[in-house]
């Protein structure tokens, strides 16, 4: 009988993701396997009956690995074992999610996600009996024991693109420009962007700024330079009071947002300096991939195919010295990865002269 195998995308979507599912694809069928898609994460295995499309080589002919967002859809929301009803409860819904897979007849499973998502598939994987490879994604970087995950480098050029129209109508205008990017609690976005995109000061939660300072180091770019400055800063660097700066929906939820504006509203109202804010937001996950994230997303869904067909399961693959090697999930899930203060970028910026605020 031939081999059966499922894929699906969870968690936020960013750019490589459909060069992942069309390398899975294409490595699944020259095995002579099946591949089945599973629809918007988790969600399309819960109820009556599994949500998903057979993925057929045909389709995969090198136009969907170009395009961002996943073809399969994705949720960030609605932990399984936890999963919210309508009626305001919560119900641990991992069941429907094996009772699916098992309907399928799947032999395997590749789970493409962030430190999160891995963490609830593997449970329900281990719960079920079930066979799952993971391959990491996430603009944020954040996941540990890989060099980098599918999606940040697309992230770090968007970013770096931005910084470059920013710049020009700074020095027109002699105002800071401050550019507020993702990345969650991790830092790696604005880091890197900050420094390929030539921004004078550099703010991650990692390192924890001075609002003096700050200030000081602002008015002495105004006064030595072009009378103009350019800023990055990530989306959870807090209030110099530690306060996080959220945002809250109609639904109560919380995320975070808001730190650019109130760093410029502080910047004008204690220097006397133009500021204005530009939020990235999402243009940084919707992005075609950069070469870098298709070639490392090919080579991630290659390997994910040849552990299965080995039977090396409960596995992530991950990024090393250009290089694709896979380790125990659980051990990618243990080890988060922030910006280390000995990360040869943080070292490369303080050689430039940019500033961390501190
Ligand atoms: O984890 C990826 C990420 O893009 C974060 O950088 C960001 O904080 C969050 O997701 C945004 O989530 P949402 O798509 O729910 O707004």
């Amino acid at each position: 009988m031939t081999k059966k195998i499922g894929i699906l995308t969870s968690g936020g979507d960013c750019a490589g993701l459909n060069a992942v599912i069309h390398s899975v694809v294409h490595a699944a069928h020259h095995k002579g396997w099946e591949v089945l898609g599973i629809l918007d994460g988790t969600a399309g295995l819960l109820g009556e009956s599994p949500q998903y499309k057979t993925l057929s080589l045909d389709e995969f002919d090198g136009n969907i690995m170009r395009r961002g967002g996943t073809i399969l859809g994705t949720t960030n929301k609605g932990d399984p074992f936890h999963y919210p009803m309508a009626d305001g409860t919560h119900q641990d819904r991992t069941e429907e999610i094996i009772a699916n897979y098992n309907k399928l007849g799947l032999e395997a499973i590749i789970g493409i996600g962030g430190d999160g998502s891995h963490d609830i598939l593997r449970r329900i994987c281990q719960q079920g009996g079930i066979n799952m490879v993971g391959i990491p994604k996430t603009i944020d970087n954040d996941i540990g024991e890989t060099e980098a995950s599918v999606g940040y480098d697309t992230a770090v050029m968007v970013a770096t693109e931005a910084l470059d129209r920013l710049q020009p109508t700074a020095a027109s205008h002699d105002r800071i420009m401050i550019l507020e990017v993702m990345g969650r609690d991790a830092g790696h976005i604005a880091l890197s962007a900050g420094i390929a995109g030539g921004a004078d000061i550099i703010l991650i939660p990692e390192i924890q700024y001075d609002m003096d300072k700050l200030l000081a180091r602002i008015n002495d770019i105004e006064k030595r330079t072009q009378n103009s400055a350019i800023m990055i800063v990530s989306e959870a660097v807090k209030a110099p009071d530690g306060q996080k700066i959220m945002v809250t929906d109609s639904t109560g939820a919380q995320r975070y947002g808001g730190i650019g504006t109130y760093l410029a509203e502080q910047i004008t109202a204690r220097s006397n300096i133009e500021a204005r804010t530009t939020v990235l937001g999402h243009v940084q996950r919707g992005s075609p991939p950069t070469y870098r994230d298709r070639l490392m997303a090919m080579a991630f869904g290659v390997k994910a195919v040849d552990l299965i067909a080995t039977g090396q399961f409960d596995r992530m693959v991950t990024w090393k010295n250009r290089n694709v090697v896979d380790i125990p999930i659980s051990d990618a899930i243990a080890a988060y990865h922030a910006v280390s203060m000995d990360d040869i970028m943080v070292h490369t910026a303080r050689s430039l002269g940019i500033s961390f605020g501190d």
